[in-house]
């Protein structure tokens, strides 16, 4: 039976809360890197209202707010869970940005004035959403008629080589279940579902975002920290203890004389809203 919408939130965004303060580790670094990148697309100028949908501990915040200062721009940041937010919070203060404003709140219903924003940016999220489209929806509201949306998702070979092994290490023990991302990483969906939300002049760009782990441990602080983590606890606790060992012994092998190579494939998409829509 699937999953209720508001069950499969609450799952989410208890996941978040558990995994927020080791989530800013560095064996995760593709987030940072990730969302600096997104800036770079999304070009948040001096002056604007930005806005980040699902901001996690606020990687794509710190750069987006900095760059809108200038002119009295300011940056909003949402999300679902409450952990998350408290360590966006501290590391926002840990930059003195006090031109950000954090908020709990769901990306499928965004409470903000319609057409109120400039730009705003989804990154790595839009995957953990029951109805991406509501969101796009949302986001297409609050935002202002020629305004700038960029999102990012993982691409179809993320996490390549390390995934595929713990995904067959996983079904021996049944399950069966795919990562959450893979609903969305084909280029042409998302280009579809931003046509069909109301978005023009869309881009879809895919890179590679990789580099080394020191160890096949470091992976697994990626596979406790993330959705993947979703998985894994469908084991009972002894089975989870024999499948990590197993499978970071066969990582053992595969180190080669930098580490691990972790790839990150990664899509990154612009659109806009129509210059005379109204919302
Ligand atoms: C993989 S993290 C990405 C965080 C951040 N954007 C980054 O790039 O590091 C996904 C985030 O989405 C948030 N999230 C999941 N579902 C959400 C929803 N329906 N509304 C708002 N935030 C949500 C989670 O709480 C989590 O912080």
């Amino acid at each position: 039976m699937q999953e209720s919408a508001p069950l499969r939130k609450q799952r989410v965004a208890t996941l978040f809360d558990r995994v927020a303060d080791g989530y800013d580790n560095p064996s995760q670094r593709f987030f940072p890197f990730c969302a600096d990148r997104l800036v770079d697309y999304l070009r948040p100028a001096p002056g604007e209202r930005l806005l980040d949908v699902a901001c996690g501990t606020g990687a794509l915040l710190s750069s987006g707010a900095q760059r809108v200062r200038p002119g009295g721009g300011r940056a909003a940041g949402i999300d679902l869970s409450e952990r998350m937010l408290d360590r966006a919070n501290n590391n926002i203060r840990k930059m003195a940005l006090e031109n950000v404003d954090l908020f709990p709140m769901d990306a499928e219903q965004l409470e903000f004035k319609p057409n109120h924003f400039d730009a705003i940016a989804c990154a790595l999220s839009l995957y953990l959403f029951p109805a991406p489209d509501a969101a796009l929806a949302s986001v297409l509201r609050v935002l202002r008629p020629g305004g700038r949306f960029a999102c990012s998702l993982f691409g179809p070979t993320a996490f390549a080589p390390l995934l595929d092994p713990l995904l067959a290490h996983l079904q021996r023990y049944g399950v069966t279940e795919a990562p959450l991302w893979r609903n969305l990483t084909d280029p042409a969906r998302c280009r579809t579902l931003l046509e069909a939300a109301g978005f023009e002049a869309i881009t879809v760009e895919q890179e590679s975002i990789g580099y080394h782990l020191p160890r096949p441990e470091a992976w697994w602080e990626v596979v406790t920290h993330t959705s993947l983590r979703l998985l894994v606890e469908q084991l009972a606790p002894a089975e989870q203890g024999q499948l990590r060992d197993a499978y970071l012994a066969e990582l053992e092998g595969a180190m080669g004389e930098d580490g691990l190579w972790l790839g990150v494939d990664t899509l990154f998409c612009t659109a806009r809203k129509p210059s005379g829509a109204t919302s």
